[in-house]
């Protein structure tokens, strides 16, 4: 695919994010890839979320939900304030990788019952910038709610924790099955461009293997290669492990384990986006593409119950929007100009050849016992 070609400036700063790279390579032999897509996300003024350019929106990579209108918001704040009713008294919403801001601005506007504290886990300094300025409108006493914060709260709290294509940025290892085994992927420098080679699996991936394989209805045959994000398991029990009652609900494009390993599947799921384009190609201009890997929520499901939480409901996101009417939302606009458009965004947030099927939802609970209406229609925790 032809992609628009970056201006200079950008072309420099992309340049000094190689180098670095290089630099690494050069010093220690290939880099394991998780490696190269922390650098190339997160390397401090040049990583992909952290040089401060527009990631998000018509002038950005790529549109989330959240970015996409307000049927969105309006829908699982209508899951939240079920929550709320609940869990009754003061609690927390905290939001992980809150992008723009649009979600926790269109949240706020939204919920019946807003949350005592709306606390944003955010990583990215640029991007906290962008999330204040789009808050920046919301009424006073909805501001005041917000915080932000470099980890999950130190005290116990009840509430609801919300991550929208948060798991799908967590660097991942590559593997290739070989006819000596597994191996797994690094990244060399072939001239002047980097290229993949295999090198000795570490034990992290070796264990998170050897878990999957064992469960996998069919052998994966030899050149087949796939990503693993062995990060999962210690990031949710970081981010879940003082949420004492309540819900998180994890919204990402993925698929339940035996669907993620599929054997055609053979070259992983690995997307990056520029502009608008989405390619598999994670060399081209690092720090200027987006770089995500498809979430096993199977994963997600095994390292949610290691860190004693519930999976109480699992679905696509058309089930999720359908189960909470956001078709209601589109029936009720006051003109015709504004139901076209809400027509057109929920199509693009619920039609299965969009986002309605590829987007999973996942529920996680803890000391929580009522049903989740989210998940009552088309619910398929046997998937997973
Ligand atoms: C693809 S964007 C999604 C943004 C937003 N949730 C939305 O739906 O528009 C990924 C977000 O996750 C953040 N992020 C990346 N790694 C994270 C981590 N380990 N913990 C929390 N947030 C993270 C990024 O900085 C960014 O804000």
């Amino acid at each position: 695919m032809s992609l628009p070609h970056p201006p200079e400036d950008l072309l420099a700063l992309s340049q000094s994010l190689c180098n670095k790279m290089v630099d690494v390579i050069s010093t220690n032999g290939p880099m394991p890839f998780d490696r190269f897509m922390t650098m190339a996300l997160y390397e401090p003024g040049l990583g992909y979320y952290v040089n401060g350019l527009h990631k998000f929106g018509q002038a950005g990579d790529f549109v989330t939900a959240p970015e996409q209108g307000p049927i969105f918001a309006a829908t699982v704040a209508r899951q939240i304030d079920e929550v709320a009713s609940e869990l009754k008294g003061d609690w927390t919403l905290l939001e992980l990788g809150a992008g723009s801001g649009a979600l926790a601005r269109d949240l706020l506007g939204a919920l019946e019952q807003p949350p005592k504290r709306y606390l944003i886990l955010e990583p990215s300094a640029p991007l906290r910038e962008v999330q204040a300025e789009t808050l920046r409108d919301l009424p006073e006493h909805l501001r005041a709610r917000i915080g932000w914060l470099n980890s999950p709260p130190d005290e116990p709290f009840d509430g609801v924790i919300i991550a929208n294509e948060v798991i799908d940025a967590l660097a991942v290892k590559r593997f290739e099955i070989t006819e000596d085994g597994l191996a797994e992927l690094g990244v060399t420098i072939a001239g002047d461009r980097f290229d993949w080679t295999c090198i000795t699996p570490g034990d992290r991936l070796q264990q998170a293997w050897q878990s999957i394989v064992n469960t996998l209805p069919q052998p994966l045959p030899f050149g087949y290669r796939s990503e693993i994000c062995v990060d999962l398991p210690g990031w949710l029990d970081t981010v879940t492990h003082t949420l004492r009652r309540g819900v998180a609900l994890m919204i990402d494009y993925g698929y339940p384990r035996h669907e993620y390993y599929l054997p055609e599947r053979s070259d992983g799921t690995l997307v990056c986006h520029y502009r608008h384009r989405a390619h598999f190609d994670p060399f081209v201009w690092p720090g200027l593409t987006d770089l995500s890997a498809f979430v096993d929520f199977t994963a997600v499901a095994e390292a949610a119950v290691d860190c004693g939480l519930e999976v109480s409901g699992f679905t696509n996101q058309s089930g999720f929007l359908l189960s909470l009417d956001a078709h209601e939302i589109v029936e009720k606009a006051e003109d015709d100009a504004t139901r076209l458009r809400l027509a057109g965004e929920f199509k693009r947030l619920a039609m299965p050849g969009e986002m309605g099927e590829r987007f999973k939802v996942i529920g996680l609970t803890r000391g929580f016992d009522w049903p989740l209406s989210g998940f009552e229609l088309m619910g398929q925790l046997h998937r997973l």
